[in-house]
């Protein structure tokens, strides 16, 4: 049986993917970058902040100073925290929180293992963080997703092999991190963004834990 369960945050908690996508079409309205469309999106998920802004610029052809790419991030950030100031426990996944609770209730341990510096927060506006036995800190992981670093911290912070944990992401960057640092992916999503060849839920009203046992019995 696995003994760990590594969230991601953005998109598989609650709703958050789509604040981050909203700040960055704001941003990309303010400099003039065309392009910035649902489809781009997904390279974006689970992407840290600067190199998700330097995808960006990328796509626009805009080259700035270091100066002026911290003002962007920055401002993309400003904008992201007051969009989620007004984020509760309603805003909650459906599925998640009896997942949460059942996992506790079998000793399973929880961490999040998110690429975002706003995610300790995030889980306070929700309620949830007494659930979570570890939160990986993304500002201390060397390499971002899609390599596996936030993964490796997250399992080693709960004190479990990685390869008795099962990682659950919206994000091919975050699947790819998953992949590599040796957990069991679940993905909640598309398998046209997520790959073909994982176990995939549309939506997290499907997740629970006889479903992550199936998974796990079946790899
Ligand atoms: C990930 C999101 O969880 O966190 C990305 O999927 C985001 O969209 C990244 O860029 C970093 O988040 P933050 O809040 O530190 O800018
Ligand atoms: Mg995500």
């Amino acid at each position: 049986m696995f003994k760990a369960v590594l969230f991601d945050l953005d998109g598989v908690i609650t709703d958050t993917a789509e604040y981050h996508y909203l700040a960055w079409k704001a941003l990309t309205e303010e400099l003039g970058i065309q392009g910035l469309d649902r489809a781009f999106n997904e390279q974006l998920k689970g992407v840290s902040r600067d190199d998700s802004l330097r995808k960006i610029l990328a796509l626009g052809n805009v080259v700035v100073s270091d100066e002026e790419f911290a003002r962007l991030a920055n401002r993309k950030n400003d904008n992201y925290v007051d969009m989620i100031q007004k984020v509760t426990p309603a805003d909650v996944y459906p599925g998640i929180l009896p997942l949460l609770g059942d996992l506790k209730a079998a000793g399973i341990k929880i961490a999040l293992a998110s690429a975002s510096k706003n995610g300790s927060f995030l889980l306070q506006q929700m309620g949830l963080t007494e659930y979570f036995d570890a939160i990986a800190d993304p500002a201390k992981v060397a390499a971002s997703k899609p390599a596996p670093d936030i993964f490796l911290v997250a399992a080693e912070q709960v004190g479990v092999p990685i390869t008795e944990a099962i990682g659950i992401e919206d994000a091919f960057a975050g699947i790819t991190a998953i992949k590599a640092a040796g957990a069991l992916p679940i993905g909640v999503g598309r398998a046209e963004d997520l790959g073909e060849d994982i176990a995939l839920v549309p939506d997290t009203s499907q997740l629970s834990l006889a479903y992550l046992k199936e998974v796990w019995s079946s790899k």
